[in-house]
């Protein structure tokens, strides 16, 4: 059944506190929940799902509730007319528990996981962000360590009692029980709190964590010091675990953590790994803020928490290291993500109105088109006008479970500025269009802005939204003019006075997140290339030279050109050169000729990506392996400073002038003394084929440590040339590591194949039944895994006939199998609806 915005209701009754008591045991573990009501109206309706319901009582007086698949209700005749407490034991079973949401229990671990509803998997309760309560837990069993949130108040063997003193939902609730060892360090807040820091993980990972917890310091502190925000408690832990769905969870004080996102080092994790554990470190850290202390009325407010938290975490990664690198990563991302869902039949606004399954809306546009309309809120306002809402947002807001119109009244509050036009953002789905055309009359530069935006599902009509444009004029010197324009209309123009024609440089830093077609000369965009002031737009010129050849057929020789003047400029980051340096992926290619409402040939497209990879090691000889060792840098590793972008511009030369020679990869791997050079170096290798021994011995080396492991399989399926890369992942999905029933192997080997674009759209449609069987597969145990990869058929309509029926096939076979999960049953039917 489809959950509607518009039903909203508060719960009947609120709750004050939960007493929970766990007898741990893999197969019949026992939950006593004790919840204190106080005065409401009508019937007791608890969510509850796979539970065993063995007593319930209300004020002591056993009650016999009436139970369905999804919950209980007692009858409003049947509740005191004042407050009550209602005790309630249920027994679960965590070892089969294999969707990995409530309690599960997996190589000798016991881990929740919540959000979003996985607490109605654990006890009987109103299992909705808006019912908040503090919580007291005692956890019964044989463990070395029993977790849960907030403060340790007693333990002893076997048990452990728990308090978190704030009041919080039940989607932050966690436990973890297990044999885990700890990482210990401590944080002083800026009020002089001493807060002790724990990370947990598997005997043996200890070494892995040093980086994870310099990131925790690192971001407890950005916090304090960008938006004044405090720790509240005096313990902060988080758990590693090999078995999650997601990439990591902020619970309260608890925050549980795919191990992806927590071990590093050197030699296990390449620089990229780092960047992520960064992130998400900080990710979880600032959600105590932005998602505890202030949480979500309902869950189609879920970009309230995560939009801005992806919005801090951004900030955070950007200010600890380059700013421009920073972005144009971020940029790629959504592109690839958001760009891609927006634009098919998955597409949905920011603030979503109606769903099935709430899993399947934690996306790219929840998530980085949510951070990128904050980002344009502070833009739009200017940072002081932006530190002044949050200060105002905090203090307003703290406590409560809020609406992204709360969020946006407080803004309008604290700025001043009308922000009704602004809300189109969160409510409209779909990729804007901007177009800039410019022309110079009489003394004048006129820049002409128009928008619009496509229809989407169940949105045929759009309207103007407010689109922030940074902008730049260049003549041959350099910079002319520069400006902020609030495009608010469909249409309007800027002029500037200049003493002749200038190139444009717009949409500065990305500085909305929309589509840019510019209308300008023929030279422009190698202008920009060679001499914008703002580094994000020498990139995107780049970008912009390199998808005329690979989307069209425009000349390779100004993209050529251009990028071999920025690999020689020294004043340059290695890493923004690394960045310029590389061309778009085959799925940022296909989307471009999909915007330009071509039929995307996949097997074209991975022609004309060879090719120009071809002309660039062509072009650069002999100077690829000369500026690549002379890059590379020597030394102890570090994850931090100048070296990673070295490395990478190391490894981008080296990938090209391996097409060649490919004994300058063997070379380079035999050199490597990390990850980063180890997988850059196995690369070519793998695309020419020629990595048998290779693989055989990092295989051998790597036995047993999954993350490695998971690697191993992920480069194989996504790098191995096209025609091969399906009986690859077919005869490895049988080798003697590979468990699809972790997420992370799954996704490694599966994922892996996906990516390799022209393998996955073979014209027989093997790539597609392929994947359908997994889903399949995967479903029965694990729908969010199933629905999240069965977006990989989101794209199915830029193919030509022949690859939509193949897809259009599987998704039916898909959605008339029995059985089939609430979760995917909604992806595939989204899908397949016609638009
Ligand atoms: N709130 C978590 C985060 O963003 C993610 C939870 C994912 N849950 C889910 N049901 N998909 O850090
Ligand atoms: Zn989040």
């Amino acid at each position: 059944s489809v959950i509607r915005l518009e039903d909203y209701k508060p719960f009947s009754h609120p709750v004050s506190t939960v007493h929970l008591t766990f007898h741990l045991d893999p197969e019949a573990t026992r939950v006593r929940a004790e919840i204190a009501f106080g005065v409401g109206t009508g019937d007791l309706r608890l969510d509850g799902v796979d539970l065993d319901l063995l007593s319930a009582t209300i004020d002591g007086v056993p009650v016999t509730p009436i139970c369905d698949e999804d919950g209980l209700t007692v009858a409003a005749a049947d509740l005191p007319d004042g407050p009550f407490t209602w005790v309630a034991e249920t027994r679960i079973d965590p070892a089969r528990n294999t969707t990995l949401e409530g309690l599960y229990h997996r190589r000798d671990l016991f881990i929740t996981q919540c959000e979003a509803e996985g607490f109605r998997r654990i006890t009987y309760f109103p299992d909705r962000p808006d019912v908040m309560a503090v919580y007291t837990v005692r956890i019964e069993g044989d463990m070395p360590v029993l977790l849960s949130n907030g403060d340790l108040t007693g333990s002893g063997p076997g048990w452990a009692e728990w308090h978190d003193p704030w009041r919080k939902p039940s989607y932050l609730f966690a436990l973890v029980a297990g044999d885990l060892r700890s990482v210990e360090d401590s944080f002083t807040t800026m009020s002089g709190r001493d807060v002790t820091l724990k990370i947990w993980v598997r005997d043996g990972d200890r070494g892995r964590c040093a980086y994870a917890m310099d990131a925790l310091k690192r971001a407890m502190k950005w916090d304090e010091d960008t938006y004044g925000l405090e720790y509240d408690l005096d313990l902060f832990q988080i758990v590693a675990v090999d078995d999650f769905n997601a990439g990591a969870m902020e619970n309260k004080g608890l925050n549980v953590f795919n191990s992806k996102y927590v071990l590093a080092s050197p030699e296990t994790a390449t620089d990229a790994d780092f960047d992520g554990v960064e992130s998400v470190i900080a990710h979880e850290y600032f959600h105590n803020w932005t998602g505890n202390r202030i949480t979500c009325r309902d869950w189609f407010q879920l970009s309230l928490k995560e939009g801005l938290t992806v919005f801090r975490d951004q900030c955070f990664s950007a200010d600890m290291r380059s700013a421009p690198v920073k972005r144009i990563e971020d940029v790629l991302r959504l592109r690839a993500g958001q760009f891609r869902e927006d634009a098919g039949p998955l597409a949905h606004p920011v603030r979503p109105e109606s769903y099935v399954e709430i899993n399947n809306f934690y996306t790219a546009t929840v998530y980085e088109k949510g951070a990128e309309l904050i980002r344009m809120l502070r833009e739009i306002v200017g940072q002081d006008a932006y530190d002044a809402a949050l200060k105002l947002y905090f203090e307003r807001h703290d406590g409560q479970a809020c609406t992204i119109e709360d969020w946006l009244s407080v803004f309008q509050d604290a700025t001043g500025h009308d922000l009704s036009q602004f809300r189109r953002w969160y409510h409209q789905a779909g990729t804007p269009r901007l177009t800039v055309e410019d022309r110079f009359e009489e003394g004048e530069t006129i820049l002409t802005f128009r928008q619009t935006t496509p229809p989407t599902p169940g949105q045929p009509d759009k309207q103007p939204v407010p689109i922030p444009i940074r902008w730049g004029l260049l003549d041959d010197k350099g910079e002319v003019a520069n400006g902020m324009f609030l495009l608010s209309e469909a249409e309007q123009e800027v002029r500037v006075k200049t003493a002749a024609r200038t190139v444009p440089s717009v949409l500065r830093g990305f500085s909305a997140p929309v589509i840019l077609e510019q209308k300008g000369q023929p030279g422009d965009a190698g202008v920009r290339l060679a001499r914008d002031t703002d580094a994000f737009n020498r990139w995107e010129a780049g970008r912009t030279l390199a998808l005329d050849v690979l989307a069209g057929d425009g000349d390779p020789a100004p993209w050529l050109d251009g990028v071999c003047a920025v690999l020689n400029d020294q004043t340059l980051d290695p890493a923004l050169r690394a960045l310029i340096l590389s061309l778009p992926t085959q799925e940022g290619i296909a989307q471009e000729i999909a915007l330009r409402d071509e039929t995307v040939d996949p097997d074209l497209v991975h022609v004309r990506h060879q090719s120009l990879e071809e002309a660039l090691t062509s072009r650069l000889g002999a100077d690829a392996m000369r500026i690549s060792r002379a890059i590379r840098p020597t030394g102890d590793y570090s994850p931090d400073g100048q070296a990673p972008g070295q490395r990478a511009l190391a490894n981008r030369l080296l990938s090209l002038a391996a097409r060649r020679e490919t004994d300058l990869a063997r070379e380079a791997l035999a050199q490597a003394s990390n990850m980063t050079d180890r997988l850059a170096a196995l690369a070519p290798l793998i695309r020419a084929g020629q990595a048998e021994a290779e693989l055989a011995a990092f295989h051998a080396e790597w036995s047993g440590t999954d993350l490695v492991i998971d690697k191993w399989f992920a480069m194989q399926t996504s790098l191995a040339p096209a025609h091969e890369a399906l009986d690859v992942a077919q005869r490895l999905q049988n080798h003697e590591d590979f468990t699809w029933t972790v997420p992370n192997r799954f996704r490694a080997l599966v994922g892996g194949l996906i990516s390799n674009t022209a393998a996955f759209h073979r014209a027989d449609g093997a790539g597609y039944v392929w994947l359908a069987d997994w889903l399949l597969k995967v479903d029965k145990r694990n729908p969010m895994l199933a629905a999240r990869m069965s977006a990989a058929f989101e794209t199915w309509r830029r193919y030509d006939e022949g690859r939509q029926k193949l897809i259009l096939d599987q998704l039916e076979r898909i959605a008339s199998a029995d059985g089939l999960s609430r979760d995917t049953g909604e992806m595939v039917g989204r899908m397949r609806a016609r638009a």
